[in-house]
């Protein structure tokens, strides 16, 4: 893919900007991200898997830098608190100075800990990210949530803290396997779902180019979802608000990864099964029409996702597992539902009752 290809969004958050850059070859392209560095020190991020891959690669850039590399073993179980210590540890071996950069070379757990280490080093030092899964390019390394999982729960400890620059090298995908590549395309039609019906038509139009990996199309994908998420980033940087809606499908499939034990589905799968079941719920309480939820799970099919409910729990403990969501207040059930396609909404204190009968519909034997 040539220089011409690669799209540029910016993240704009008042005086705070950053860029993301969509494209191949990016992370050869030192001259264009070292202008994003500050100071002489840098700390690479990554894990065992993607450093053999790619470390070599983003290592020919940061020629005449004091820098290092820190891995970690692979897996969301090593996105812990203790991880984040031996990352400060090794800024600390560095030398890093304030003006410190950390490279997140890898996927969300990567992103997540590489980016919440550097908002602790020195209370905040810059670092870029460098999303390697079609998930962190589309959704974790935009927006600047950052952080760790906690023996109680995912990601209950974090930050805010953007990115200086987000280097989305398509290139790197080419080695991604095919069950983690369909996870991030749930992410992407995630954000048409929830706010673009155009794209969602135009992600209808392009399913199987993408489901193929095409560059071009894959470029315009993920940029589109980009620009999305930073519109939405740009007007509620700390979820007040809108925010929000960035969450759809995630109260049913977080509540699937955990009865899971997070063996049983992927993130980006467990998101797919729960937009439909929130597109169902949707139905049931008279907010949306079945012909939306069709498009949806038809979508969702030919991108090669999940859309049946795994038997991992019962209704009855899957809504309590929803009701340990972070998104709730005090008593209430707070879901993302729609009313229809690019219609996302918050539902504050949500019909139980109706979760419970939509989670019976879906896990009966013949269930839909
Ligand atoms: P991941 O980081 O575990 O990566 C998935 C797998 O792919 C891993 O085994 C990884 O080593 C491997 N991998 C990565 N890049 C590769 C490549 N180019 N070639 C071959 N293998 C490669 O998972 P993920 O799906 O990228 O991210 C999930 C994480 O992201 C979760 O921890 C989730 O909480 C977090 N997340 C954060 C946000 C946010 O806004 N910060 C949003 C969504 C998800
Ligand atoms: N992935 C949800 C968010 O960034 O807010």
């Amino acid at each position: 893919m040539s220089e011409m290809d690669v799209q540029t969004i910016e993240v704009a958050l008042g005086e705070r900007r950053y860029p993301v850059w969509i494209g191949g070859g990016l992370i050869r392209d030192a001259a264009r991200w070292r202008a994003r560095l500050r100071g002489r020190h840098a700390l690479v991020v990554s894990n065992t898997t993607v450093a053999p891959l790619y470390l070599d690669r983003l290592a020919q850039g940061l020629d005449g830098l004091h820098w290092s590399s820190f891995l970690l073993e692979d897996g969301e179980a090593h996105k812990s608190f203790a991880n984040v210590g031996r990352v400060l540890e090794a800024l600390a071996a560095l030398g890093a100075t304030r003006d410190a950069c950390v490279i997140a070379l890898g996927g969300g757990v990567i992103g997540d800990l590489a980016g919440f280490a550097a908002a602790c080093w020195m209370r905040g030092i810059d670092f870029i990210q460098v999303p390697t899964t079609l998930l962190a390019m589309v959704d974790s390394s935009v927006g600047g949530k950052t952080g760790v999982n906690l023996p109680a729960g995912k990601n209950l400890a974090g930050a805010f803290h953007q990115p200086r620059a987000v280097v989305a090298d398509i290139d790197a995908l080419a080695t991604l396997p095919d069950r983690e590549y369909r996870a991030g395309l749930a992410e992407v039609v995630k954000g048409a779902a929830i706010g673009d019906a155009d794209f969602f038509a135009w992600l209808e139009a392009n399913a199987d180019a993408l489901a193929a990996r095409e560059g071009a199309v894959l470029v315009e994908a993920i940029a589109r979802k980009v620009r999305y998420k930073a519109g939405v980033v740009a007007r509620d940087e700390t979820e007040h608000g809108e925010r929000a809606l960035l969450n759809l499908g995630h109260t049913f499939g977080h509540a699937l990864e955990t009865a899971g034990r997070y063996t049983v589905l992927l993130h980006g799968e467990a998101v797919a099964i729960g937009m439909l079941l929130a597109a169902r719920l949707s139905e049931r309480l008279g907010m949306a029409a079945a012909a939306d939820t069709a498009r949806l799970h038809r979508l969702l099919e030919r991108m090669g996702l999940p859309t049946a409910v795994p038997a991992v729990a019962g209704p009855e403990q899957l809504l309590a597992l929803m009701r340990l969501d972070k998104k709730n207040t005090a008593g209430t059930l707070r879901l993302i539902l729609w009313r229809g396609i690019g219609q996302a909404e918050i539902v504050g204190d949500a019909d139980e009752a109706a979760v419970l009968s939509t989670l019976a519909e879906a896990l009966a034997p013949n269930g839909r």
